[in-house]
């Protein structure tokens, strides 16, 4: 097959982590029979650099035409680089929220999981990491608090800024259908988390997802309130197979499970629409402390890479090779620093791929 993918290697150690997966990439290429056509785009910080827009219309354009897009990270370090000193929309991350917003990305996936090799990882009592957990947190991505109306005025006299956090039925409903078609190829469960003792958007929410639920009745569905959530990541995470969420709700507790893992630099993420497209990115930042020092975990990117010829390319059995190759290399006890352990192979960023390519 051959594919269109539209790359952005964007800022920190972004460049070096996407080069090591398409390294992996390529390798799948030579083995399988395919081609895959990069298109570089800018993004973020490297953007306002070069053409004073963290998102020029033109590279939105070029990413449209792609199959798919594979996101390295973007921004910098928010106290010291002068992108930070620049108005919010034209800083670093409004290029993010805008490819999201152009390219319809509304969906988006975050599989937060314990691998058996690096459950010494993992942060949590024994007993409970012993459980091990594989969930899904698939969060809403271009409406809620991130995209309302803002501003910040004086009222008598008195600073004021407000954001507004609104959804309608439809924007919920494409959301929970995808979050409930995601459970059906997994454990079956969706854990829809909202504020519903609150918020007027929740209690939409809830009523929406209740409806769609009607439509699968061999998942099971569970409402929680977001702050208990928070709780139950770190009580028990095994209780969870998808947790499906609004925006804001969605951007902080997929952190949470990331930390849990102990592993940022393994967790994977995708961006969906309505079609087989997506946008495919690590669900880490951009590390600036660490860039260009062939430091970086590239296991997160080449996950994503993963998830995107599964995803958008519907190549499953290649997305199972990558994935079998990481398991291997963690397996033969090759580990970057942040995933370090005592007994294991040191490896920098550039091994690390070299390593994964070669077991494909
Ligand atoms: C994320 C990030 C972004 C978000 C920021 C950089 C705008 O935190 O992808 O989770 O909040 O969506
Ligand atoms: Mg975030």
């Amino acid at each position: 097959m051959n594919k269109k993918i539209t790359v952005i290697k964007g800022d920190g150690i972004g460049p070096e982590i996407v080069t090591q997966a398409q390294v992996v990439l390529d390798k799948v290429c030579e083995k399988f029979g395919h081609t895959f056509e990069y298109t570089d785009i800018l993004m973020g910080g490297c953007s306002i650099d070069a053409c004073g827009v963290p998102l020029t219309d033109e590279a939105v354009a070029t990413a449209k035409a792609a199959d798919a897009v594979l996101l390295g990270a973007i921004g910098g370090n928010t106290s010291t680089s002068p992108w930070y000193k620049l108005e919010p929309s034209l800083r670093p991350e409004a290029g993010l929220l805008k490819i999201r917003k152009e390219l319809g990305l509304f969906a988006n996936l975050r599989p937060a999981l314990l691998y058996d090799e690096l459950k010494d990882a993992c942060p949590l009592r024994e007993e409970v990491a012993d459980k091990g957990f594989d969930m899904m947190m698939m969060r809403e991505l271009t409406g809620g608090l991130y995209f309302g109306k803002r501003e910040t005025k004086t009222v008598d006299g008195v600073e004021t800024a407000i954001d507004t956090l609104e959804y309608n039925e439809n924007e919920i409903r494409r959301i929970a259908i995808k979050g409930f078609d995601i459970a059906m190829k997994r454990r079956k469960k969706v854990t829809s988390v909202d504020k519903a003792n609150v918020l007027d958007s929740s209690r939409l929410w809830r009523k929406v997802v209740n409806e769609v639920a009607k439509d699968y009745p061999e998942v099971e569905l569970e409402h929680m309130l977001v702050d208990n959530c928070a709780m139950q990541l770190v009580r028990d995470p095994a209780q969870f197979d998808v947790v499906l969420t609004e925006n804001m709700f969605g951007d902080i507790l997929s952190d949470e499970a990331a930390m849990v893992s102990g592993s940022l630099g393994m967790l994977a993420s995708a961006s969906l629409n309505e079609t087989k497209f997506g946008m495919y990115e690590p669900s880490h930042g951009s590390a600036p402390d660490i860039a260009g020092k062939d430091l970086a975990n590239p296991i997160a990117t080449i996950i994503s890479a993963a998830m995107m010829l599964r995803f958008s390319f519907d190549m499953d059995k290649e997305a199972d090779a990558i994935e079998s190759a990481v398991k291997q290399v963690l397996k033969e006890g090759y580990r970057t620093g942040d995933i370090m352990s005592e007994g294991m192979k040191k490896v920098g960023c550039k091994e690390m791929g070299a390593l994964i390519a070669e077991r494909i």
